[in-house]
């Protein structure tokens, strides 16, 4: 603390300049206009996990196998979920130091925000699935469960690993860096969540996966107007860095979105077998989760829409093989090396 013989009040007019990055802009200058519709959709579409129609929910219709096969997908998905909070409370203080404009750091509080509730929406299906608030606590029911329950606790380790690189990456990168990264997340994540509102039989389900398209939607829609921003004056080191970032989103995503890559992971011989009986099992009791081929054209379709937007700012493309695309070859990616988010 400066103390009193610190002041300088008493010696100048004026205070000099305060060093930057200062994490406070005293400015409200708006010039991407466009956003300030999804800010406003934002505001309009807010809801609440909570109050979402959790009365027609009758977990005993369920065997134990199903509400546990059916509370693993959401496992597999609050694993990614539960960290894209705290990821995108660090990308919104990056907007404030990095005295961004007034609707870019509103923007980046309403994704901090859908996120939490994406979270939320997780722990509560999980809570009312297995009558018990942890995953990783719960005392299994079935063989099944007890197998699901030993990947999950593999997926849990594997995603801690990723926490600690997150936050290196993020004073490291520019914003124009972590967007491409982000907006992997959102291509995929909109395009499942409006799946599974489709195919989903019960009625907390489809309403919740709905919202969460639609707040997905508003993020890849935030994350591609702020490229078309910033992208054309992108530096050639920041096109490697996301030529590699986006191999990277790829294996990391995929446990979620297609099977997770096992060069990649760390998960034990018989994960993916118990994981597709476990979906399986969920499937058949009403829970839509895509299969195997469904689930490799949607990724597929997600990476080429991704490419289609990087193509236009001349950034290289990797080479994703595992769905027939081809593209400059990476190797050598880590866990710690991982930015995207959902
Ligand atoms: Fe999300
Ligand atoms: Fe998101």
């Amino acid at each position: 603390m400066a103390g009193a013989k610190d002041k300088i009040a008493g010696t100048m007019e004026f205070p000099p300049p305060t060093p930057q990055p200062n994490v406070y802009p005293l400015s409200w200058e708006n010039v991407t206009t466009k956003l300030q519709e999804v800010w406003e959709s934002a505001q309009k579409e807010y809801w609440d996990p909570e109050k979402l129609p959790w009365d027609t929910l009758d977990v005993n219709k369920y065997t134990w196998e199903q509400r546990e096969s059916i509370a693993y997908w959401w496992t597999i998905l609050s694993v990614f979920d539960a960290s894209a909070p705290p990821v995108f409370a660090s990308a919104l203080i990056k907007t404030y130091e990095l005295h961004e404009e007034d609707v870019v750091r509103r923007c980046f509080f309403s994704v901090t925000r859908d996120e939490q509730n994406h979270e939320q929406m997780c722990g509560l299906v999980i809570t009312k699935m297995l009558d018990h608030t942890d995953p990783l606590t719960y005392e299994p029911k079935t063989d099944l469960g007890r197998r699901l329950q030993k990947n999950a606790k593999w997926l849990y380790y594997n995603g801690g690993r990723y926490w600690d690189g997150f936050k290196n990456a993020v004073p490291k990168y520019s914003l124009a860096v972590l967007f491409s990264s982000f907006l992997m997340g959102e291509i995929a994540a909109a395009t499942i969540f409006h799946q599974m509102a489709a195919g989903c039989d019960e009625l907390v389900f489809k309403e919740g996966f709905r919202k969460i398209g639609k707040d997905e939607g508003r993020h890849m829609a935030i994350v591609l107007t702020l490229m078309e921003r910033d992208y054309p004056k992108l530096s050639d080191e920041d096109k490697e860095v996301i030529t590699k970032q986006i191999r990277a989103g790829y294996l990391f995503l995929s446990a979620v979105l297609f099977e997770p890559p096992m060069e990649f992971w760390d998960i034990p011989e018989d994960f993916i077998e118990n994981q597709r009986e476990g979906e399986r099992v969920a499937r058949e009791a009403g829970f839509h989760i895509p299969d195997y081929e469904t689930k490799k054209d949607n990724w597929k379709k997600a990476m080429l829409n991704l490419k289609g937007v990087l193509d236009k700012y001349d950034t290289e493309f990797p080479a994703i093989p595992e769905v027939g695309i081809t593209g400059r070859e990476i190797t050598d990616i880590e866990m710690e090396d991982i930015i995207p988010v959902f």
